[in-house]
């Protein structure tokens, strides 16, 4: 891709964005890789030395929880020092633009992440669709402790950790193989999409589902398809625009240009 070309693919994208009333961004681990997060799929990814099936499934759990959380509490402290990148940063821009330039417009990021570096980024409409790492709950969905909450810790006394109402294993509250996705979350995100006039995609393979269907419930709704990754994916074939590239130079990029076109500074 030439200089030129690219400059005309960022200013199409800057265009669609600032035409559209409803935005919504669908992020992958690909806008966490320049974070220091390893991608699933890349050389290098995260499931290097575990099975998936072993470490990231209901399955798995029931067999080895000790091993599960071992897995967990890995990269608890492996995300624990990862910082947003300026591709999150400019995600969390573009919401304040979008809050500030008019009542009905709307900004929401969808993502895939469990790092939770896009509300450390700033953004305050943010769908988890496979929950966050910073959060347990109980593994007994009968108990009150079901619901997740917040918990910071590295290390416990004991391994798996039991719940302290109900005296179940406690689980991460992330999504495994297998398990369905929180319900709320995936209604509100395909509501969404459904009613975005634009979605820019951002570092994701698209190759897992649910997940994978906001960009087409988008497109086939009318929206436009502005994807940003460094390498075509199974997307790429509906967008409208393809930005091949890292997530963190290009999205500073259209954030910048789009500040141009409505004359913010
Ligand atoms: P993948 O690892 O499948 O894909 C990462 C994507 O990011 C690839 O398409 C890369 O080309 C792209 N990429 C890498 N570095 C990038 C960069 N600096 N800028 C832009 N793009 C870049 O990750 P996901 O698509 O997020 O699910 O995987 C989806 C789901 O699969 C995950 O949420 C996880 C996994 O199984 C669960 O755990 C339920
Ligand atoms: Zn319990």
């Amino acid at each position: 891709m030439s200089i030129e070309e690219l400059a005309d693919l960022i200013k199409e994208a800057a265009n669609i964005i600032v035409n559209s009333e409803v935005v919504i961004s669908f992020t992958g681990a690909g806008i966490s890789a320049e974070s220091g997060i390893p991608t699933f799929r890349g050389s290098g990814g995260l499931w290097e030395n575990y099975r998936v099936e072993d470490v990231a499934s209901p399955e798995g759990f029931k067999k080895n929880p000790k091993l599960v959380w071992e897995f967990y509490l890995e990269r608890r402290k492996k995300i624990a020092k990862a910082k947003p990148n300026p591709g999150h940063l400019a995600l969390a821009e573009l919401e304040k633009i979008f809050e500030e330039t008019g009542e009905n417009r709307k900004f929401y990021v969808i993502t895939q992440n469990i790092d939770n570096l896009h509300k450390e980024a700033g953004n305050k409409n943010v769908i988890e669709l496979h929950g966050n790492i910073w959060y347990t709950r109980c593994s007994n969905p009968a108990c009150e402790n079901s619901k997740p909450f917040l918990d910071k810790k590295m290390e416990y006394e004991e391994l798996p950790p039991r719940c302290d109402i109900c005296g179940s294993y406690l689980r991460p509250h992330v999504v495994w193989f297998n398990e369905p996705l929180p319900q709320d979350a995936i209604n509100d995100a395909f509501a969404l999409a459904s009613e975005a006039d634009a979605v820019i995609v951002v570092g994701t393979s698209g190759v897992v589902f649910p997940a994978a269907y906001i960009p087409y419930i988008a497109k086939e709704r009318g929206g436009k398809v502005i994807e940003i990754n460094i390498e075509p994916s199974a997307i790429t074939k509906i967008s409208d625009v393809f930005i091949m590239g890292k997530a963190g130079i290009v999205l500073p990029e259209i954030v910048k240009r789009v500040k141009e076109l409505i004359g913010v500074e």
